[in-house]
């Protein structure tokens, strides 16, 4: 029975195949903004120098919310974009109320979901380089 379940699965992922969108009107400085953003963010949390953490916070917040619009028009095309985008969103927030809790530590933590975050969005939407 399990084994029945798991090939079922398996049958299931070639299904999900990469959608090709269309992202000729995509703002790549937007994505290499919240890159620095990003790869800042984690060590000044770890640092605990909130205010440095504030700065990178507001790129990331504005490139989200940039991203959440363009993928607000592509909804037919790119619907989990949308997901994964309010999902990001929300960790952000999350961020947020760790930096005025003065939470380093768990700042960190969401820090590296959001992570994660960026990278589902690129693995199914992000054209590999050829
Ligand atoms: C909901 C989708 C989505 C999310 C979330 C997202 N990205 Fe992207 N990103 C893209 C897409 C789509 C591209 C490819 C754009 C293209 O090829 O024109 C891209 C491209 C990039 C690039 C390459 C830009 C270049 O110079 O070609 C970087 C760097 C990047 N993203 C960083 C990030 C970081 C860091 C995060 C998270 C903090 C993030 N992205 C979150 C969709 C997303």
């Amino acid at each position: 029975m399990r084994q029945f379940f798991l090939s079922a699965l398996l049958l299931v992922v070639p299904v999900a195949a990469i959608p090709a969108i269309d992202l000729s009107d995509f703002d790549d400085d937007v994505m290499r903004a919240m890159d620095d953003a990003y790869k800042d963010l984690e060590p000044v949390l770890g640092a605990s120098n909130a205010d440095a953490a504030r700065v990178d916070l507001a790129v990331l917040k504005e490139g989200y919310q940039w991203t959440h619009e363009y993928f607000t028009g592509k909804k037919a095309e790119a619907p989990d974009a949308l997901e994964i985008v309010i999902a990001g969103r929300k960790l952000l927030g999350e961020i947020q109320s760790a930096l005025d809790a003065r939470d380093f530590t768990l700042g960190v933590t969401k820090a590296r979901e959001l992570h994660a975050n960026c990278k589902s969005c690129h693995d199914t939407y992000k054209p590999k380089k050829q």
